[in-house]
């Protein structure tokens, strides 16, 4: 049923994404237009807590939607996940009159939105902010787009390096649990071997793949690890096979956070305004307890609880083909 609200409240948590804060400035000033107040929550569920509250016009999200990180930082709060520390947090959206909030982060984030609304009564809407793409219900995360592109411009970089050494290039790219980020990127890159949590049979097609890498005269290799890879880490891979093929020239590089960073991609900017907008626009409308995303470019609506518990599977058709091409 619409509603008339007067205060809404936004903030990110949880790992941040570039494109974050694409995503608040689309917030603030869908609000203004609609005649909403906006308030930024500082430091996600932490701030909440603590009382980092405040009110938000449109020249405070003028020049950011080129900028990664987020302006209302992030954390992970500990306290959040007490009764007594969401108890404080209800409080103080209560002293604000708060009458609906846009949580922007992943999993844990909407996780605790779940928990929010209902111990709350207050209506929340979730728009997915992680670089893992691991949110079901939407095809795209906002981050995911640009950390694959960060990934993708340093390996070419190792590349360059790799091909002039002749060396084996062990890379470990970010996404948790979830392959996307390795996949896509090991893919895009044309790497060797692609090592994702989804698939738990690949150390030994990588020893393979070494064991006939002398008779096909390949000169370097790229082989993609993903930091949640279940058969071990890049570190552990590369002495594996530096243990059973000591006259390869093996290097490992760990590209960390420098994923998540940067500019982000038109594609995350778009992705991000369109659902800031939406997110208001949802709430003005009386929705509430809703994931919101892209499905084949139709806007989604998942429930928390599924958006949560459900997961997106990665099309492992794409790994058979990175591996064909990678021949
Ligand atoms: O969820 C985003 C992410 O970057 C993951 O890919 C990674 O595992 C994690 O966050 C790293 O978290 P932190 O920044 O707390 O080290």
């Amino acid at each position: 049923m619409p509603s008339t609200l007067k205060n809404i409240a936004v903030f990110t948590s949880g790992g941040d994404a570039p494109g974050m804060n694409a995503a608040i400035r689309a917030v603030v000033r869908t609000a203004i237009h609609e005649d909403i107040n906006v308030f930024g929550i500082y430091r996600g569920y932490y701030g909440m807590i603590h009382d980092e509250f405040k009110a938000l016009d449109s020249f405070s999200v003028a020049n950011i939607i080129q900028r990664g990180g987020t302006i209302l930082k992030s954390a992970r709060s500990e306290e959040f996940r007490t009764a007594e520390g969401r108890a404080l947090a209800i409080q103080n959206l209560r002293k604000h009159k708060i009458d609906a909030i846009v949580a922007i982060g992943g999993n844990g984030t909407y996780a605790g939105a779940q928990l929010l609304g209902e111990e709350s009564g207050i209506p929340i809407v979730g728009l997915p902010g992680t670089i893992d793409n691991d949110i079901y219900g939407t095809d795209f995360t906002i981050g995911y787009d640009t950390a694959l592109n960060n990934a993708v411009n340093a390996i070419d970089k190792i590349r360059d390096t790799a091909d002039a050494h002749e060396r084996v290039f062990f890379v470990e790219v970010m996404g948790r649990d979830s392959g996307f980020i390795g996949l896509n990127v090991g893919m895009a890159v044309g790497a060797e071997s692609i090592l994702i949590p989804e698939i738990y049979d690949d150390k030994e097609k990588l020893l393979e793949y070494f064991k006939s890498k002398n008779t096909r005269q390949k000169l370097f290799s790229i082989v993609i690890v993903t930091e949640g890879n279940k058969e071990g880490n890049a570190l552990d891979l590369a002495e594996e096979v530096r243990t059973n093929f000591p006259y390869l020239d093996i290097r490992v590089s760990i590209l960390g956070h420098i994923q998540r960073g940067g500019s982000p991609t038109a594609g995350d900017r778009l992705l991000a305004s369109k659902l800031g907008y939406e997110a208001v626009m949802q709430l003005k409308q009386g929705n509430r307890g809703k994931a919101l995303g892209y499905r084949k470019g139709e806007l989604s609506q998942t429930p928390f609880q599924d958006a949560i518990q459900e997961y997106d599977h990665l099309d492992k058709n794409l790994w058979k083909v990175a591996r064909v091409l990678s021949l």
